[in-house]
């Protein structure tokens, strides 16, 4: 087999075999199939698509192209939740111990993130000596034990994958739905799920722009996992503004302490029991939307979900007090307000640019060298579709810079207020096939 001839095969739309998708994959990751080559064949997927069958074929591949966890010593079904990323997306700071409350077993692999603000192991060591980096063995006595362990990504996982996102990253091929569906797959896989909830997020702050293109990769994932005889499904989300009131990494800690408490933003409330829900029937835990609702909501109102998020903080060492006392999580030295210009009503956050406003003030990463200041970011006043007054705060900056003119300057762009507006849907479709 030669990779030159693939190259060609899949610029003239051929579909190709598992076994020669193996071999790209194979090839790749151990050195014979040099940069160049990978690329020209990424772009050609790029302008030529993939098959359900291709795509599945490539998932697998990537899958086991590395380490695998195997899972299979904790009790119950295992399910996972991904979302597409987003800004100021606190879901699995609130769902993990949510759903574990329900004893759904919540073996979490996160990853550190990269851009506006962090991911949630960079959201988690905002809490004083919060451990994330556990032994397998440790990881998994713990899920038995209190059903819940949130951990950094541990082994070799996905190797093809992460060598293939940095290619893609740098030649223009990250745009690609059979290569992202493919990738967020993988690593699903390998992390060792046995149900996948995937929440795919539509609008300025996400990768899927319109909801035709998020409706194509959230059906190509849940094909991908169905084939691969995972239970997948995908809910499609709103984030053209950012999710609940806090972004930054300590801010929305407290934001998910709140949430648990029953007295979160409606918004990542409404979402938690949406993305709860489906992570039950999954687990087969209960046997309709409604009662996973009710469960998780009685979880809630009971103080459960709370205490299982202390139960997980004190089991990895990160200080629990922070619960009762979120005055204790880090915090900026100064906070900030942006005032609202004229009475109205607001119609805009464009949620990439708050985020990137967040990131700015040092909550995110734009490499993965580069160090998060767990301490900053912004909370929201309004969210679209609130009367606004002029002079209002519409949001506080929490920066660790006295001088905030530039960040201040960016966010005078990033919202409007007109006469009239409405709240937009937060849910816009649940894709199953
Ligand atoms: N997230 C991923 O993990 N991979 C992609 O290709 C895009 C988003
Ligand atoms: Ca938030």
């Amino acid at each position: 087999m030669r990779m030159i001839d693939l190259i060609t095969n899949k610029q003239n739309k051929a579909e190709l075999t598992e076994e020669e998708i193996r071999f790209i994959v194979e090839g790749y990751t151990q050195g014979s199939i040099p940069d160049y080559q990978m690329s020209a064949f990424a772009m050609a997927v790029y302008f030529m698509g993939m098959t359900h069958e291709e795509a599945s074929h490539l998932t697998i591949a990537m899958a086991e192209s590395g380490d695998q966890m195997d899972l299979s010593a904790i009790e119950g079904i295992k399910v996972d939740k991904h979302s597409t990323g987003g800004v100021g997306d606190t879901t699995t700071l609130v769902l993990a111990p949510l759903v574990a409350s329900c004893g759904v077993p919540v073996a979490k692999m996160s990853g550190r993130g990269l851009g506006h603000t962090g991911g949630t192991i960079d959201k988690l060591e905002a809490i004083a000596g919060f451990k994330y980096e556990l032994p397998i063995e440790r990881f998994i006595d713990l899920v038995n034990k209190n059903k819940v362990a949130v951990v950094g990504q541990t082994g070799n996982l996905t190797p093809a994958d992460k060598k293939l996102y940095a290619l893609r990253d740098v030649t223009g091929t990250v745009q690609s739905i059979p290569l992202i569906a493919s990738s967020i797959m993988s690593k699903k896989i390998a992390a060792g799920a046995d149900a996948i909830v995937l929440d795919v997020k539509i609008g300025a702050g996400a990768f899927m722009k319109t909801v035709e293109e998020a409706e194509e990769l959230a059906h190509l994932m849940v094909q991908i996992g169905q084939q691969l005889n995972r239970k997948t499904l995908a809910v499609i989300s709103d984030m053209n503004q950012p999710l609940g009131y806090a972004i930054g990494n300590a801010l929305e800690v407290k934001e998910a302490i709140e949430t648990l408490q029953g007295k979160g933003p409606e918004d990542l409330t409404e979402l938690c029991l949406v993305l709860g829900s489906q992570m039950l029937l999954a687990a087969e835990t209960v046997s309709s939307l409604e009662e996973g609702k009710e469960l998780l909501q009685s979880k809630i109102d009971n103080g459960e979900a709370l205490e299982k998020f202390r139960q997980m903080i004190d089991a990895q060492e990160g200080d629990s007090s922070v619960i009762d006392h979120p005055e204790k999580l880090v915090q900026a030295k100064y906070q900030i307000p942006l005032l609202a210009t004229q009475d109205g009503v607001l119609s805009e956050w464009i949620a990439n640019e708050v985020g990137e406003a967040a990131m700015m003030l040092g909550a995110g990463r734009e490499t993965l060298e580069d160090t998060i200041d767990p301490s900053v970011g912004m909370i929201l006043h309004a969210k679209v579709g609130d009367k606004v007054t002029k002079g209002q705060p519409l949001l506080t900056i929490h920066s660790n810079r006295e001088n905030v003119d530039d960040v201040m300057a960016k966010l005078q762009q990033v919202y409007t207020i007109s006469t009239a507006a409405e709240a937009p849907t937060l849910i816009h479709k649940v894709i199953t096939d």
